[in-house]
């Protein structure tokens, strides 16, 4: 069984190694140590028997309102056993927590967002994702398929 859990700051180069594995394909955008430890509270991880990561989802706030999934990333043999899913329910959780009324993915993998509930939404809907990674990195907007999923979050209890 798979557990999820925070990650911590001895995991920052294998969240960095695991995201930034899938980076040159254009699946995720590159994240830095740096940006990893701002935002070590944002994450979730699974780990091996071992301790560790073997896949991670972070948390990226827009607004009070508003947070965007990203980094998610399950490590090449342990894709297709159901942990994307359970990353992205985690994150949703997360997010509810934090009372956040929508949160949103930029992603190619349409059939598990699809899955998992959410909605195609236009990417315009969110001007704060286009104006940040225009400073960032604009690889993302420039790849044709990739598709905006969006879902409007119940307050957790
Ligand atoms: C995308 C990714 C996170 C999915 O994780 P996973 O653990 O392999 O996904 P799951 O096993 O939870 O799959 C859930 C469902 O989505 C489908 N699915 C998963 N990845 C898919 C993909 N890339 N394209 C189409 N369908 C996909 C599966 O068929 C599965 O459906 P099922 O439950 O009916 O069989 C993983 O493949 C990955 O790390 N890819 C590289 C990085 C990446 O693309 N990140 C996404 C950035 S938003």
């Amino acid at each position: 069984m798979s557990r999820i859990g925070r990650a911590f700051e001895s995991d920052i180069p294998a969240l960095v190694a695991l995201n930034n594995a899938f980076a040159p394909a254009g699946l995720t955008l590159p994240r830095s140590e740096d940006f990893a430890y701002a935002h070590l509270a944002d994450y979730r991880v699974i780990r091996d028997a071992d301790g560790g990561v073997i896949a991670c989802v972070a948390l990226d706030e827009y607004s009070p309102t508003v947070v965007e999934i990203i980094s998610l990333a399950v490590r090449r043999d342990e894709q297709g056993l159901g942990l994307g899913k359970k990353l992205i329910a985690a994150a949703e959780a997360l997010a509810r927590r934090r009372s956040y009324a929508h949160i949103f993915a930029v992603s190619f993998s349409d059939e598990l967002f699809l899955a998992c509930d959410f909605s195609r939404a236009p990417l315009s809907a969110y001007p704060e994702k286009i104006s940040r990674y225009e400073k960032i990195d604009r690889s993302e907007l420039q790849v044709g398929e990739k598709h905006c999923f969006t879902k409007a979050l119940t307050p957790a209890r």
